[in-house]
C-alpha cells in the first residue's frame, strides 16, 4: 500500500530523532549497516536523508581525513544537528538538497547510503536514478527502511492493534517499501548483491528502547491525525503500559537491509 502524503520533520521530529536514534537498538543498527558496506580510508559516500548526522560521524571516522562524508538532508532542523555534531570533522560536509535531485557529479562516490528516508520519498525510481548516477562504476548503494507489516506487539484486542497500527501508516510516503525495493533497486540498473534484515525488539518500553518512545509517538499520532475516537486511542496506550508494568509487553518491528552494486 502506498499512501499520499511526504512527511517533513520539524524542529521537534528532528530532536525525537536525534534521541532515539542514540539508543541501543538504533546504535547496534547503525552497525549492522557499516558492516554490510565496508567503507575504506578515502572512500566518498553520500549519506542521503542524513538527519541528525549520527551515521554521517561514524563513516566519517570509516572513510578518514583522505575521505569525504556529504549529510544531505532537506530538514534545517535535521542539518543544524548534524553540523553540530560534525562541526570538527571537516571531510563532512552538510548540505540541503533532496534525495531525487542529488547535488554531485556524475560518477564521483564510492557509496549511497540510505538509512530509513527512501520511505519518505514518493518518487522512488527517480531517487534509485540519482543514486545510479552519481556512483562510480562499481559503487555500492545501502538501502534500509522499515516494514510496518513486520510489527509483532503482544495484545489482547488484535482488532483495535491493526485499528492503530493502520493510523500510523500515512506518517510514512510507503510504509510497506521493503518488499517492493528488490525490484525497484533492478530496476533502477543496479545488481542487488546482498538482502537481509535487523529487527528491533524490546520486552519493555524503558526510556533507552525504541518502543518506549515509538508507542508513545503511535498514540499521540492516531490520536492527531487519524479519525480514532481518542478513548480508544488511549485504551490502547493503556494496555501498552499496564502490560509493560505487568512485564509481559512485546514489541517486534524489522528494518530491511539492500546492497546493491553500479554495474563497471
Ligand atoms: C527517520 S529520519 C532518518 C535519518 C538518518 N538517515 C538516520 O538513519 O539516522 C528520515 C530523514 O529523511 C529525511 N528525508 C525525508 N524526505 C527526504 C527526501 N525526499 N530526500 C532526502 N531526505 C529526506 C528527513 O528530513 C529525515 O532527516
Amino acid at each position: 500500500m502506498t499512501e499520499k502524503k511526504p512527511r517533513t520533520f520539524d524542529s521537534a521530529a528532528s530532536a525525537r530523532v536525534d534521541r532515539i536514534y542514540q539508543n541501543p537498538d538504533v546504535v547496534a543498527q547503525r552497525v549492522f549497516v557499516r558492516d554490510r558496506l565496508a567503507l575504506r580510508p578515502g572512500d566518498a559516500v553520500i549519506d542521503v536523508g542524513a538527519g541528525p548526522g549520527l551515521l554521517a560521524l561514524e563513516m566519517a571516522s570509516e572513510v578518514g581525513p583522505n575521505g569525504r562524508v556529504i549529510a544531505l538532508d532537506p530538514s534545517a532542523d535535521m542539518r543544524g544537528i548534524a553540523e553540530q555534531r560534525c562541526q570538527n570533522t571537516s571531510w563532512v560536509t552538510v548540505t540541503d538538497g533532496d534525495a531525487t535531485a542529488l547535488p554531485v557529479e556524475d560518477a564521483t562516490l564510492d557509496a549511497v547510503v540510505a538509512t530509513q528516508v527512501f520511505e519518505y520519498v514518493p518518487d522512488m525510481a527517480l531517487a534509485l536514478k540519482e543514486c545510479l548516477r552519481v556512483l562510480k562504476p562499481g559503487g555500492r548503494l545501502l538501502a534500509l527502511d522499515t516494514d510496518w507489516d513486520s510489527a509483532v506487539v503482544n495484545t489482547a484486542d488484535r482488532k483495535r492493534m491493526a485499528l492503530i497500527l493502520e493510523a500510523w501508516r500515512p506518517h510514512f510516503f510507503h510504509s510497506d517499501l521493503p518488499g517492493r525495493l528488490p525490484s525497484l533497486i533492478r530496476d533502477g540498473g543496479f545488481t542487488l548483491q546482498f538482502t537481509g534484515g535487523t529487527p528491533v525488539v524490546n520486552t519493555s518500553m524503558d526510556k533507552d528502547t525504541y518502543a518506549g518512545d515509538v508507542i508513545y509517538t503511535i498514540a499521540k499520532y492516531a490520536e492527531r491525525k487519524s479519525e480514532i475516537a481518542p478513548e480508544i486511542c488511549a485504551a490502547w496506550l493503556k494496555e501498552m503500559t499496564d502490560l509493560d508494568a505487568a512485564g509481559q509487553f512485546f514489541f517486534s518491528i524489522t528494518r530491511f537491509l539492500f546492497l546493491a552494486i553500479k554495474p563497471t
